[in-house]
């Protein structure tokens, strides 16, 4: 069963969306385990404090390294990878995701405040994993999209195979649009290829608008798709 471990101060916000639809589903199924640890539980003091004045100071407050790293330890003693979500870390891509959702599970380290004292981060062997480039006030929101994008790819989680292998990203383009019934909405119809019973110049039509799309939108991902090594993604 693919495990998910999750550290925060805020364990209530558990399973959250994560209860609900295909990772609920899969959650209540057994296809999927997800154990949340309260890192105040691990603070020794009377006030249970998780938190202290940043050293140099500046504003804030930081994450203490003793606390976390009680519960770290309290947590993960197998060799599940161990990311700190965190706006400094390598923004998560697809193709991680789908190597995440390769392995056993994962350990997640939910900040807080300023973020948390450095020592922990090499002295656990935190991997940093951003979610996109803008600041949330914790980690708990970037860890569940990270648990939800693991948890569909899982075997039996989604409906139809193929809805995860046409998606965006699966390929190194963003997915072409999309139409169902009515014919005609609002004066405006399905493009006629979609009905035309053509399964190959259907797959042409998707492809041409998946290229169309991607190099609008994501001149980044066109340059990767269209250089050199031109093709299915390997290349992320
Ligand atoms: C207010 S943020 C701290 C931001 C930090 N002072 C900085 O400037 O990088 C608090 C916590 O939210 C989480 N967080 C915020 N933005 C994130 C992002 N884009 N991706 C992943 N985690 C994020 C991290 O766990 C972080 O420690």
């Amino acid at each position: 069963m693919w495990r998910a471990s999750v550290l925060t101060i805020f364990p209530e916000i558990f399973p959250g969306p994560l209860g609900a639809s295909l990772a609920g589903k899969a959650l209540a199924s057994g296809t999927w385990s997800l154990d949340v640890t309260d890192i105040r539980s691990f603070a020794t003091d009377k006030h249970r404090s998780v938190d202290d004045t940043p050293a140099g100071g500046g504003p804030g407050m930081v994450m203490k390294a003793d606390v976390l790293g009680r519960a770290i330890d309290a947590t993960a003693a197998d060799r599940r990878p161990r990311l700190l979500l965190s706006p400094r870390g390598n923004p998560l891509t697809q193709n991680r995701v789908e190597k995440l959702a390769a392995g056993t599970g994962i350990v997640l380290v939910c900040g807080r405040f300023e973020g948390i004292d450095e020592r922990v981060i090499a002295g656990r062997g935190l991997e940093e994993v951003s979610v996109g480039d803008y600041v949330l006030s914790g980690g708990e929101i970037a860890a569940m999209a990270l648990i939800d994008a693991c948890v569909r790819l899982l075997p039996g989680v989604m409906g139809a195979a193929a809805s995860g292998t046409e998606e965006s990203f699966a390929d190194g383009l963003l997915e072409y649009p999309q139409y169902t019934r009515p014919q005609v909405w609002e004066g405006q119809p399905i493009p006629e290829v979609l009905l035309s019973g053509d399964h190959a110049k259907i797959a042409a039509w998707r492809r041409s608008e998946a290229e169309r799309l991607t190099k609008a939108r994501r001149p980044d991902l066109w340059e990767r798709y269209s250089g050199p090594k031109k093709g299915p993604a390997k290349w992320r």
